[in-house]
């Protein structure tokens, strides 16, 4: 099989919008900058990875749940969280009134990483090497901070100033106190949100990848801060290898480091949850192994609330190394700054210890957009002997499992039976009923749609009941008893069984 590598940007998003997968919102009336809309496919993608998410980090500790929660919060909230007065980029704006991020504009200009410089050293840049407005090349006046959060105006006539959520964090941080004591009233408790964040970014750029309205699933873990260098599962994951470029090893692209080596100098409680990030990306998601890492933040360069922080990052070929989540240990930043502005005793007591403690929080973020836009970076491969493109979803992730085909569809026969094995399917996975065009024509419009299997109900299906089976990936076909399908399926999805010894393999023509 001869596929492309290294899509770019452009492709990749035309290939999206042809396939209605994702394209600009409210494109008839020319879009409307960082703003992205999901179709039928993307949204069956995005759910499936969310639902994958959900089952394993859920999965994790009996005492982590899910809730849901307005996106839009009172002022207070960020006064609390330190966003009102922190959560800046530092933005160049030139002569004619252009405002571009300062960090890129000098980044781009200087060919190297900038990350973490002040407004002041981002200026001094500027001056020194004469950089010029991006887009018109006219002098930039002035550098400096400008707050990223959306205020939004409620009532008629009022002065309540609200702000849509910069990130979904804060809304498991004001639900603590209730959810706390409506579990079990105890440490470790996780809470998981999947839901929208906004930022006004001022460049938002690479599809997916910046946007101003984007989709997170956030999973804080409130722990006993005492208890940070422990983890009673730890030794399950002690020798497992990490993919880490360290803060103090830049020069290394990426470093094995095993979870017991690793927790010399990060505490356990947090090695312990990047061990189980980083088997969700290569043990769940099946991305390629050296395609991800963790990427270590330095003091100057992490999140004002963060302690310790290591970056997931997948190499997305023509994008080059990207963010796509991070691991976060947030101390008690949050919750002892809502403590202080709501007035809440947001302290809990241990029976065992007999103390009484403001938890602290660890932070498993993941930018849902940014691993749908990866997903659909791995998966994608342009197959010169097909002559189509490929989408070689895992089957769990894959929008649509399969795809039934009745040989020709002007036969009422073949319709029939096509359309009762689709019925039976369909009560299962979504799958698709396809009688137009040729064969071949189908099989290349599943590939781009990365259905996993095509059944083809032909004279055998009527007389032995029985169909044809093909493999997306290898399209090779096995024959398989329609009694069996629903079983054969389950077992192929879950990896349970070969493609090749499902059933008997035929020889055809069209591939
Ligand atoms: N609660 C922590 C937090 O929000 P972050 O690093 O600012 O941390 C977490 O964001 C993740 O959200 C990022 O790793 C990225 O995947 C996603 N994200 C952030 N800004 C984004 C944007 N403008 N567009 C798309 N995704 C974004």
């Amino acid at each position: 099989m001869s596929e492309k590598e290294n899509i770019t940007i452009d492709e990749l998003a035309a290939f999206c919008k042809r396939k209605g997968f994702v394209y600009p919102s409210s494109e008839i009336y020319g879009g409307l900058s960082g703003f992205w809309d999901y179709g039928h496919l993307g949204t069956m993608l995005k759910r499936n990875f969310e639902n994958l998410w959900r089952e394993y980090f859920l999965g994790l500790d009996d005492n982590f749940y899910e809730i849901e929660a307005s996106e839009i919060m009172p002022e207070k909230v960020f006064v609390a969280s330190g966003h009102l007065k922190n959560f800046t980029d530092i933005a160049a704006k030139c002569k004619k009134g252009h405002i571009e991020r300062a960090d890129h504009i000098v980044r781009k200009s200087l060919g190297k990483k900038v990350d973490g410089l002040t407004s002041e050293e981002l200026l001094k840049l500027v001056q020194k090497h004469k950089i010029v407005c991006p887009i018109c090349k006219s002098t930039i006046d002035y550098v400096g901070p400008i707050n990223m959060m959306f205020p939004i105006q409620l009532g008629v006539g009022t002065t309540t100033t609200a702000f849509l959520r910069p990130e979904t964090a804060q809304s498991p941080y004001v639900n603590f106190k209730i959810q706390h004591e409506v579990t079990r009233g105890k440490l470790p408790m996780g809470l998981a949100l999947i839901g929208r964040a906004y930022r006004n970014e001022l460049s938002p750029r690479n599809m997916l990848i910046r946007q101003r309205a984007f989709v997170q699933a956030e999973l804080q873990i409130f722990f006993d801060p005492s208890k940070i260098d422990e983890h009673p599962d730890f030794g399950s994951i002690k020798n497992y290898k990490l993919q880490v470029v360290i803060s103090d090893h830049r020069d290394k692209e990426v470093q094995n480091i095993s979870a017991g080596d690793l927790a010399k100098r990060i505490p356990k409680f947090y090695v312990y949850h990047m061990a189980k990030v980083q088997k969700f990306y290569l043990d769940v998601l099946k991305f390629p192994k050296d395609k991800f890492r963790f990427y270590e933040l330095d003091e100057k360069e992490r999140a004002f609330y963060n302690k310790y922080h290591f970056d997931m990052e997948v190499d997305l070929g023509a994008l080059g190394w990207t963010e796509i989540g991070g691991v976060h240990y947030r101390t008690d930043h949050d919750l002892k700054g809502h403590q202080e502005i709501s007035k809440q005793n947001l302290t809990v007591y241990d029976e065992e210890t007999k103390k009484r403690f403001i938890p602290n929080v660890l932070e498993l973020s993941f930018g849902v957009d940014r691993n749908f836009q990866t997903l659909m970076t791995f998966a994608y491969g342009y197959n010169k002997e097909r002559n189509n493109v490929v989408l070689h979803f895992h089957p769990k992730l894959a929008p649509v499992k399969a795809a039934i085909f009745p040989i020709v569809k002007t036969d009422e026969k073949f319709v029939a039976l096509a359309r009762e094995i689709y019925a039976n399917l369909r009560e299962e996975w979504n799958v698709t009923y396809d009688d137009s065009g040729s064969i071949g024509r189908r099989y290349s419009r599943m590939d781009e749609a990365g259905a996993p299997w095509c059944i083809t109900i032909d004279d055998a299906s009527l007389k032995k009941k029985v169909v044809t089976l093909r493999d997306r990936d290898t399209t090779k076909q096995i024959i398989v008893k329609i009694d069996d399908l629903r079983d054969v399926l389950r077992k192929l999805m879950n990896g349970e069984i070969a493609f090749e010894r499902a059933g008997k393999i035929v020889e055809t023509r069209v591939k």
